[in-house]
């Protein structure tokens, strides 16, 4: 998978598919680089297609659709970032085989999902997806719901990077050699488009941190907000090892005082 900065701006939430499904070939293939995932927590992520009439599937806010991405990991400390790094990797991977997904975690029948995906006690399963290719036409109802949480909008770069501390905005031209690995992170999809991520770069370090809100935690889906967190990591992570930056990941708190509901995730050092 190339040109992750590329795919980040390609991919947009896709809530009206053709009908047509996806073939055999193609499912295969996801499920072979899905298989070979792997996150920076080390914490694995069971993938599993699903067909969406065998399994009676759907989402109220989904038309089109006949397949969906169904995905399951052990309850554990740092499951969420673990869950939206890896699930967000094959995200970006189905975008380049031009499939479209949406991330979903709340428009969804969680007991219907959780028997397809023949989920036990002490596993997870935060979000699901449908997957397959874009209708010509975004139904009403994608349209309203794009409009209800301006879907199109994103954060500008200074309003979440920082520089040093979170006294200083940190502009795109001092970002350097980051500044793509950052600007795929800010493109990254988030649970009502919240964006709860705030960056702080430290010198050749850049750290993570979760800006909560209420709302987003429940006992069955973990915290929706860190799974944000895991999609924007995987961005700027994956984008920064194509460009051949030499980082290494970290989930030690640096110790910059953070502003009130601002958790610190992890980050990556300088190699
Ligand atoms: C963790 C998470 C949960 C989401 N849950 C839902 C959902 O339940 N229903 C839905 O229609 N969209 C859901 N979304 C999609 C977001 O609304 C969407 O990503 C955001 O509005 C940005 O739009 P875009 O993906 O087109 O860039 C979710 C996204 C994330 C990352």
């Amino acid at each position: 998978m190339e040109h992750i900065l590329e795919l980040a701006r390609a991919r947009r939430s896709v809530r009206s598919f053709d009908g047509g499904g996806i073939g055999a070939e193609e499912r295969e293939k996801l499920l072979a680089f899905a298989a070979a995932i792997e996150n920076p927590w080390g914490l694995p992520v069971e993938f599993r297609l699903l067909d969406a009439a065998e399994h009676k599937l759907s989402s109220p806010v989904i038309t089109g659709e006949r397949w969906y991405l169904g995905a399951k990991i052990k309850a554990a400390p740092h499951m969420e970032e673990a869950f939206g790094y890896s699930f967000e990797t094959l995200v970006l991977y189905a975008q380049s085989l031009g499939l479209g997904t949406t991330w979903i975690g709340g428009t969804m029948d969680r007991a219907v999902f959780g028997r397809a995906m023949e989920l036990q006690s002490g596993e997870r399963m935060p979000c699901v997806s449908p997957i397959g290719r874009p209708a010509a036409k975004m139904s009403l109802r994608e349209i309203v719901m794009r409009r209800g949480v301006r879907a199109d909008w994103r954060e500008d770069f200074s309003a979440l990077c920082f520089d040093g501390d979170f006294s200083r905005p940190l502009n795109e031209t001092e970002a350097g050699a980051y500044a793509e690995p950052l600007r795929a992170a800010l493109l990254a999809p988030s649970a009502v488009n919240r964006q709860p991520w705030r960056i702080v770069k430290d010198g050749g370090s850049v750290h993570f941190y979760c800006k909560h809100a209420a709302g987003y935690v429940s006992a069955a889906a973990g915290d929706l907000q860190k799974v944000d967190l895991g999609i924007a990591i995987c961005h700027f992570a994956l984008c920064a090892l194509e460009r051949g930056l030499p980082l290494r990941f970290s989930t030690a708190d640096p110790g910059i005082p953070a502003p009130a509901n601002t958790e610190y995730i992890a980050g990556y050092l300088p190699e």
